[in-house]
């Protein structure tokens, strides 16, 4: 089943070369340019940076602690508003939070009281849908994260990776554009991890909106990502922009030992220690 969802309005086209030279044509979902962001005047955490993601892309931002990453992705989600540049979505300004655009942090707060069914459904609180609708979709997403038959259940009898899959099917059941993920499996044991991140692969196969990602493991960036950009904290912006090619479907067990991956996993590395 894939799940379609809504076109944002006249993204601009871009064509570019990769690194084996192909052709590429790609829809510009959301993109900074020349963005400037501090919490104070006197330091500037990002200083003109120009990040463009496209439509239906799996980007991962990487890079030391303080860099910026969580800024990033709190300008995009429109949270804070830059003090030079722009932030556009489809095209249009970002002023504010928008159900086009999905947050998922690492501790997300599920409510308590709510079941799955319903703290999933909250993910719906900005649209107005048919409650036939809201059942369809809340359905479906139920089955795409894995959650089927917990339906009922309270936050308190799920383990910590199913909590997390219930934040991220609360931010997908609204179909966003964008989905932004602040390390969002960085809470959850080594096994339930890998298994969190082929089932992201999936959905994300399955559902064709892009999604920004942060994390501090390299392996998790590379068994993920399209893309890769890595963060210098001194340049406040990109010090690197890696496109990363490995065989579909990505969520093999294969992807995560091949000589590609660790060709990646070892250049990566050396360029996060180049940076400090
Ligand atoms: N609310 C805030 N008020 C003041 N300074 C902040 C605030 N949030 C972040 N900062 C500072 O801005 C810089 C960038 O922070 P940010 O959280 O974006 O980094 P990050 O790359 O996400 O780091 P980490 O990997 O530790 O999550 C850091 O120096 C941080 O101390
Ligand atoms: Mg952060």
């Amino acid at each position: 089943m894939v799940v379609h969802m809504s076109q944002s309005s006249a993204p601009a086209s871009v064509s570019s070369l990769d690194q084996h030279g192909q052709a590429e044509t790609a829809q510009e979902i959301v993109s900074l340019d020349a963005v400037s962001f501090g919490y104070s005047r006197k330091r500037l955490v990002l200083q003109d940076l120009n990040l463009s993601i496209q439509q239906g892309e799996f980007l991962t931002l990487l890079g030391p602690s303080g860099c910026g990453k969580s800024t990033i992705l709190n300008l995009i989600a429109g949270f804070y508003k830059p003090l030079a540049g722009l932030v556009t979505h489809g095209g249009e300004e970002v002023k504010g939070p928008s159900a086009r655009r999905g947050v998922v942090f690492q501790s997300n707060a599920l409510f308590d009281w709510m079941t799955v069914e319903q703290n999933i459904g909250f993910g719906f609180r900005f649209q107005s849908l048919s409650k036939y609708e809201k059942r369809q979709r809340v359905d479906t997403i139920i089955g795409l994260v894995g959650l089927r038959g917990n339906e009922r259940k309270y936050p308190y009898q799920l383990s910590g990776g199913m909590r997390q899959r219930v934040a991220v099917a609360r931010s997908m059941v609204v179909q966003p554009e964008i989905l932004l993920m602040d390390e969002p499996f960085a809470a959850v044991d080594v096994q339930t991890r890998e298994g969190l991140q082929e089932e992201l692969l999936k959905l994300h196969e399955q559902v064709a909106g892009a999604i920004l990602f942060v994390t501090h493991s390299i392996e998790e960036a590379v068994f993920l990502s399209d893309r890769i950009v890595i963060l210098d904290r001194n340049l406040g912006g990109i010090a690197h922009d890696i496109k990363i090619h490995l065989p579909d479907p990505r969520y093999t067990a294969m992807n995560r030992v091949s000589d590609a991956f660790n060709q990646y996993r070892t250049d990566l590395y050396l360029k996060m220690k180049a940076i400090g």
